[in-house]
């Protein structure tokens, strides 16, 4: 991010008695930028997006907005919208009404007010339906109509907590694109919430990770996904092995055998976790002799084998008796059968390193 962030946090603190729902947070979103906020529930984020669009005040900290500081600032004044959880619309009013609600408000005059609408169903692929009511729509569309509805005063950040929690899992794959779409066309900053990671891989630009009120992470999905920074991160996203050894000067030794782990940051003689993914891990016949990516590999057995279409996923248990998860693309490779021996080895560049905790 080169240019001044359209959103500023910084160190914004707040309790709820003797909750701490935000402990010194900060972090930056640009502006045209998609973000996302990650994280278990009662994290925070809510009470992060509701201190940005003024609902909440903070104990500690300020938020910026266009570099204006906004303490003080009623929502109403802010450059901001936030799409509710429950995004209910206005079940007696038709599409049209719900869209220029806000617009009305705004004291907006007739003729301004029907082209606005008019451009906001276009943006949201909705032309035709503005005189139906809300019950008259799918959950799809519905969901279309509230970020119209949402966008119709022009803010300048959208904050869009967890939008897609009330539809099934294939609408909300189709809506996760349709809402990208939305926003490179417009490319006004989203900020959206969500405690899916797949949801914030898929959206976002960049992707900060809460846990209890702080920030984890900042990063772009490859980012969080390869280079977790903590081992939260690293079960929070995606699957992954967590493997128990030693730090030993400038090598790990562990249930894979020795690994080069010069970067880690651990102190020689430290107890240590491996984490590494089951699609980083290569597995091979134990006659072939090791699957040839580096290190010797070791031995197992097939515990598990379970076809997921894409992928295929092996359960193993090592000969040290750790359990091991491994996956890898469905097509092609050699064919295994639970009980079959079974050697696994797996490239430096995929092994990070945590403290044991
Ligand atoms: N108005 C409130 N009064 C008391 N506790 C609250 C209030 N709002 C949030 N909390 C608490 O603050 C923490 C963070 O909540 P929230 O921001 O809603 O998390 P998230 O949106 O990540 O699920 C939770 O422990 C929650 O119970
Ligand atoms: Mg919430």
């Amino acid at each position: 991010m080169t240019d001044a962030p359209l959103l500023s946090i910084k160190g914004a603190s707040k309790r709820f008695g003797a909750v701490t729902a935000l402990d010194d947070v900060s972090l930056e979103v640009g502006a045209g930028e998609f973000f996302a906020l990650l994280g278990p529930s009662g994290c925070g984020k809510t009470t992060l997006m509701r201190l940005v669009a003024g609902f909440e005040t903070a104990e500690a900290g300020r938020v910026e907005i266009g570099g204006a500081d906004m303490s003080g600032a009623p929502p109403h004044r802010r450059p901001v919208n936030l799409m509710f959880q429950s995004y209910a619309l206005f079940p007696h009013l038709s599409v049209f009404e719900n869209i220029a609600f806000g617009l009305r408000r705004q004291g907006k005059g007739k003729a301004e007010i029907a082209a606005r609408v008019a451009e906001l169903l276009q943006i949201v692929r909705l032309e035709g339906v503005e005189t139906r009511r809300p019950d008259q729509l799918s959950g799809g569309q519905r969901q279309r109509v509230a970020l119209a509805r949402a966008l119709a005063p022009g803010p300048r950040l959208l904050l869009l907590d967890e939008p897609l929690g009330a539809l099934d899992r294939q609408l909300r794959e189709e809506t996760q694109f349709q809402i990208k779409e939305i926003q490179r066309r417009l490319k006004t900053s989203f900020v959206v919430v969500t405690h899916d990671q797949d949801e914030a891989l898929v959206m976002a630009d960049r992707i900060a990770v809460m846990r209890a009120g702080r920030i984890e992470q900042i990063g772009s999905p490859t980012d969080v996904y390869e280079r977790p920074a903590t081992r939260f991160v690293a079960s929070f996203i995606g699957q992954m092995n967590f493997l128990e050894g030693r730090m030993e000067s400038g090598e790990f030794t562990g249930p894979l055998g020795r690994l080069p782990a010069h970067d880690s940051g651990l102190a020689a003689g430290a107890k240590a976790v491996l984490a590494v993914r089951p699609e980083r891990i290569a597995i091979a016949p134990v006659s072939e002799g090791g699957a040839g990516v580096g290190g010797a590999g070791v031995d197992g057995v097939v515990e598990d084998v379970a076809f997921r279409g894409e992928t295929t996923h092996f359960r193993l248990r090592l000969s040290g008796g750790e359990a091991l998860r491994v996956s890898r693309g469905a097509i092609g490779g050699p064919s295994f059968s639970v009980g079959d021996a079974a050697r696994i080895s797996i490239a430096p560049s995929a092994a990070r390193f945590f403290a044991s905790e």
